[in-house]
């Protein structure tokens, strides 16, 4: 059973600053993460200044709507989450808007090859996918392991793969249906020296595992601050380095759509948007930072390490997130021989209100450990999945 540290009256308490039903337990991070309720007041508190005062706008300050302005504060919060320039940052509304941006705003030619993954969302494939239709360009999938054995295996893959037509390597930080934090580092460095572009799906990551770009030495980083952020859904970002701005076109052209002093106020200007959800994201960036991103990810990963552990325990497991653990932080994906992701996520929720997410008839489920989850939660979970392994 789970061992009680010191650690845990600090996250019992954390856990009390989420609105989350405590007669419901959320493992599906994954897909949307919950929000601390100091995002939520600020969200609504904005909403209804809007709702009732909006006559008081007058032009002359801050906008009462985001889309037009620079949100320079907010973006530079999210160039330190990042390590970057706030220059380099745009504000999206998810991982799936900043994957189009580079997809679309490239200048590729007909014959040029983009390398990604099989295993990607469709967030990070689709825009490839419609580029490479469009333009005659050749995407390429390459296939990786289930479970991934070694970051070896991806870079040797990656690295076979890339050829004289190669233009972009587009691949995820974390893998969506297993996990696998995948080894963008070495991948990217080997890129640079072959002058190939690289953007990186870290629609996973943010708010999860360290993200420093310069470190990484991506091209192109974007993700979703609505998941492990915990920030309202509609929240995503696109980082762009400043030397590889001028081969990016914007998508969505408005007043800045050629402003190369600040590519990513360019790359942010989308007409009207929704600011209270801005300003939910600004107040889910200083949680964030109060709790300490290290101390966070340390979370977040000794609960995925403990549940990974506990799952060995069960007669028939399959587990498809890696054994290696430098590949691994807060998702785990697993079935047990002979049952589906639907009977699975369904008898956890009936049995024991758990809820974690469907991955389907062969990938079962996936479970995200957030620092809203305990080593109490995975014990139940654990329980239930050993009477459902015994029939
Ligand atoms: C790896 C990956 N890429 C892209 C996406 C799409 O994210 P969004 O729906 O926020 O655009 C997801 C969502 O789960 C994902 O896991």
């Amino acid at each position: 059973m789970a061992k009680e540290t010191g650690d845990e009256k600090f996250w019992r308490q954390v856990r009390q600053e989420f609105m989350l039903d405590p007669q419901m337990t959320f493992f599906n991070t994954g897909t949307l993460g919950a929000m601390p309720r100091r995002v939520f007041d600020r969200v609504v508190d904005h909403l209804r200044l809007c709702a009732e005062k909006i006559a008081e706008w007058d032009y002359y300050g801050a906008d009462w709507i985001a889309g037009y302005q620079p949100w320079t504060e907010i973006r530079g919060k999210v160039a330190r989450l990042i390590n970057s320039e706030v220059t380099e940052v745009a504000l999206t509304e998810n991982a799936t808007a900043g994957m189009n941006y580079i997809s679309n705003g490239l200048d590729l030619q007909p014959g040029d090859e983009v390398l990604g993954t099989d295993q990607e969302h469709p967030g990070g494939e689709c825009g490839w996918k419609l580029k490479a239709k469009r333009c005659g360009l050749a995407y390429r999938q390459l296939a990786l392991d289930k479970p991934i054995q070694s970051p070896g295996e991806v870079i040797e893959t990656l690295t076979r793969a890339m050829g004289p037509r190669t233009r972009v390597i587009a691949i995820p930080h974390i893998v969506t249906g297993s996990g696998a934090v995948l080894p963008v580092k070495e991948i990217c460095a080997e890129a640079a020296r072959r002058g190939v572009f690289t953007v990186i799906d870290g629609a996973q990551t943010a708010g999860q595992i360290k993200i420093d770009v310069r470190e990484l030495g991506c091209d192109a980083y974007y993700g979703s601050l609505h998941k492990w952020l915990c920030a309202p859904a509609g929240n995503g970002f696109l980082y762009l380095k400043k030397e590889k701005a001028p081969r990016v076109w914007t998508t969505l052209a408005s007043t800045q759509w050629d402003n190369h002093e600040d590519d990513g106020f360019r790359l942010s200007q989308r007409g009207t948007g929704n600011l209270s959800l801005l300003m939910g994201l600004d107040e889910a960036l200083d949680f964030h930072f109060e709790l300490g991103p290290e101390r966070v990810y340390n979370r977040i990963k000794s609960l995925g390490d403990y549940l990974r552990m506990r799952l060995k325990e069960i007669p028939g497991i399959k587990i498809f997130t890696p054994l290696e653990s430098s590949m691994t932080a807060g998702i785990t994906v697993y079935n047990i021989e002979g049952l589906t992701g639907d009977f699975i996520q369904d008898e956890l929720w009936r049995r024991g209100r758990l809820r974690p997410r469907s991955m389907g008839d062969i990938y079962g489920v996936r479970q995200s450990t957030h620092i809203y989850n305990s080593f109490e939660e995975i014990d139940r979970t654990i329980s239930i999945l050993k009477e459902l392994a015994s029939g």
